[in-house]
């Protein structure tokens, strides 16, 4: 339906803890206009996923994954394309019951440009709800881990460099990585 501007980092706008979407409004066409829109911009952008606060709206939903392999993730696994709403994460230990982090590059597109290397947890478990209301609850780890944990940080007024632990390891794509396609999520 519309392509909708991305809020950069400094906007108050994305420092919000974002309101839970009400629970008699799933499948209405206020929220399927909000995921259209998420898509289009996501799409327009090149984006592994996209939060609703992004576009300035202040809502606990978000859109990652897509159907293929991301070209801009080179042998990245793929992640489903999914719309979360109101999300709820649980990190998950590993089976000695140590909770594991791992870290690895990432971007936004509300942070042109540059990339940092971010420390996530290996394995969570999320639950939510789909835009007509049906539940979702999957346990992941790895790429799919990391982006959903990325996306909803943005529904707490979270944004990934405001997680990176080591600033040796936070600039700008082109100079990071010269030479390789440089996008910003
Ligand atoms: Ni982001």
């Amino acid at each position: 339906m519309a392509i909708r501007d991305i809020l950069k980092m400094g906007d108050a706008r994305l420092l919000r803890h974002a309101q839970a979407w009400p629970a008699d409004q799933f499948d209405s066409p206020a929220l399927h206009a909000l995921v259209q829109d998420l898509a289009d911009t996501m799409r327009a952008a090149q984006g592994a996923g996209l939060a609703a606060p992004q576009i300035g709206e202040d809502w606990q939903v978000v859109l990652f994954g897509s159907p293929d392999l991301n070209p801009r993730y080179p042998g990245r696994p793929l992640v489903p394309p999914t719309v979360l709403v109101n999300p709820v994460i649980t990190p998950l230990p590993d089976a000695d019951g140590t909770l594991r982090e791992e870290e690895d590059w990432e971007g936004c597109l509300s942070v042109p440009g540059l990339r940092g290397v971010v420390p996530r947890h290996a394995r969570i478990r999320y639950q939510g709800f789909d835009a007509l209301g049906d539940p979702i609850d999957r346990t992941v780890d790895g790429f799919h881990a990391r982006v959903v944990q990325h996306e909803c940080d943005h529904l707490w007024g979270k944004l990934y460099p405001m997680r990176v632990r080591d600033f040796s390891r936070f600039g700008f794509a082109d100079v990071l990585f010269p030479g390789v396609l440089a996008a910003d999520d």
